[in-house]
């Protein structure tokens, strides 16, 4: 008798702790699964407690210029907040607290951050060549600066993930109001000095591989490129504006997609050549990838035919013509369908960051809405939907990048709730969204992490601080921008400790079944 219960309790241990072919049980991660969180330097660097103006305020980016000129600000469509960066949460002075709270109070193994490419040339490197001409014209206190971050997030057990670039251009590479208001005449013209800009990145990129590769190895080139290009030249709307602004820009689509899908490229052979250190003693120096926001689609009637044809040619238009220029080389710069293999941009993405916010559901029309963009722009943008709060949609981002791109390994880079404050309703996404990440990985994909976005309240590009997506909340107007630590921090820190989702949170939150 006891034999069997011996044997009873055995096979049912095995059972919690693994399926027949060695995955782990829904809820439950791999024993490597890397959990972190993430920011970026925009966001929360400014608003310093105590550290003087000079050091803490970035005002060299065209971001700064985007969401602090009046005239910008009063102009109807640009939906800027007018909320100052002294709001922002000051990590730039606070990153330690920061990193206390990440490696000690949630127990997270990475953190991922961004170097801001205008803290590091605040004045243009055009025209300079060589580690020497481009360190006499660097501000190397902020090179310093971030390596004390780095630094600080290595003593406490965090793998540093940095982004190059989250969104912002020097001011020297782009002027924002120049180009709001005319963007032929405009100088300089940011994505759209394409020349310019792919060298001057990678020459930047570089820089500050061989200046920080021995405490850095996991690089990100960029951040969501599709969103430069949708809030900043195509379809600028309140969800989210990005300079310059324009709508409806169709050339300048397809030029600064192409722009930045070569600069990701040249970026990847700046960052490999450069970091010669293998900051965490695997035998690699670096690891290079590209962070992308992977939108699903959906038809928004399934069984019309032009919906299921819309929703694939967003899906493209959106995500994969993209995708396939930066992991596969093929270049689609006309996006009509038909791409030209380049070797010179294949074979150049260690993993890709997969960012999951939102689905997307479509209506489509018989005809091109949007001719001058691509003849495949048969969705209606005025029907179009974003579906926020839809947990499987992570299942589905991995899933389709999986199947287009085996062998590919993936981590949530980003994924989080815009409003932290509606307490129940963030630990709600957390553990649905958690629970479609497991299952993903239990059908065969390869993810390897999750970040969660954001560990601290921070400035949320044109909305300022209306949105609120902290693990730990920051009082914009509290001059020591106090964290205070919301119920929300307190499940992913009892997720991570037991690298599974507990059954109490199951129970309380977490309703899907295994289709939409
Ligand atoms: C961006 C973040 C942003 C977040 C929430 C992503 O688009 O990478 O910078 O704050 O989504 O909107």
């Amino acid at each position: 008798m006891a034999l069997i219960l011996l044997l009873a309790m055995a096979v049912s241990l095995f059972t919690a702790c693994s399926d027949d072919d060695g995955a782990p049980p829904e809820g439950a991660f791999p024993a490597d699964f890397l959990w972190g969180a993430a920011v970026a330097g925009f966001q929360v660097d400014m608003g310093c407690p105590t550290l003087d103006a000079s050091q803490c305020l970035d005002t060299g980016s065209d971001w700064y210029v985007w969401v602090t000129d009046p005239q910008l600000i009063a102009e109807d469509g640009n939906h800027l907040s007018g909320d100052p960066l002294s709001y922002s949460p000051g990590h730039w002075e606070l990153y330690e607290t920061d990193y206390d709270l990440a490696a000690g109070n949630l127990g997270l193994k990475a953190f991922r951050t961004s170097i801001e490419w205008s803290r590091i040339f605040p004045e243009s490197t055009v025209g300079l060549e060589g580690h020497d001409e481009l360190t006499a014209v660097a501000n190397m206190d902020a090179v310093a600066h971030y390596r004390a971050m780095f630094e600080a997030m290595r003593a406490r057990g965090l793998e540093p993930y940095v982004t190059l670039h989250h969104y912002t251009l020097p001011r020297w590479m782009h002027d924002a109001v120049g180009c709001h208001l005319d963007l032929d005449g405009c100088s300089p013209r940011g994505w759209l000095d394409r020349e310019t800009i792919v060298r001057e990145i990678a020459k930047y990129a570089g820089f500050v591989a061989a200046e920080l590769g021995d405490v850095v190895d996991q690089w990100i080139t960029q951040n969501e490129p599709f969103a430069v290009i949708l809030g900043g030249y195509l379809l600028p709307s309140e969800d989210r504006t990005n300079p310059p602004g324009v709508a409806m820009a169709f050339e300048e689509v397809r030029q600064v997609a192409t722009a930045m899908i070569e600069a990701h490229a040249r970026m990847y052979d700046a960052v490999w050549a450069a970091d010669v250190g293998d900051a965490d003693g695997d035998g690699e120096a670096a690891q290079v990838g590209l962070v992308f926001s992977v939108v699903p689609t959906q038809p928004m009637d399934p069984a019309k035919e032009l919906d299921v044809l819309a929703a694939e040619n967003v899906l493209y238009l959106y995500n994969l013509a993209f995708l396939n220029g930066v992991i596969l080389g093929d270049l689609d710069e006309d996006l009509d369908g038909v791409a030209e293999h380049r070797e010179d941009l294949a074979g150049r993405m260690d993993w890709l960051g997969v960012n999951y916010y939102s689905v997307v559901v479509v209506e489509g029309r018989s005809y091109a809405v949007l001719p001058d963009l691509s003849e495949l722009a048969t969705f209606d943008p005025f029907t179009f939907r974003l579906d926020w709060d839809a947990p499987s949609g992570i299942y589905e981002a991995l899933v389709l990048v999986r199947d287009r791109y085996p062998d590919l390994p993936m981590i949530i880079t980003e994924n989080g709730f815009g409003d932290a404050e509606d307490t129940e309703g963030a630990r709600k996404f957390l553990v649905e969204h958690l629970t479609w990440v497991s299952r993903a990985i239990q059908d065969g994909v390869d993810c390897r992490g999750y970040f969660y976005w954001s560990l601290m309240d921070n400035y949320e590009w044109n909305h300022g601080f209306a949105m609120r997506f902290g693990l730990y909340g920051v009082d914009p107007l509290d001059p020591a921008k106090e964290r205070t630590v919301r119920p929300i921090a307190q499940d992913y820190a009892r997720i991570v400790a037991g690298n599974r989702i507990p059954a109490d949170l199951r129970e309380a939150y977490q309703s899907g079944g295994r289709s939409r």
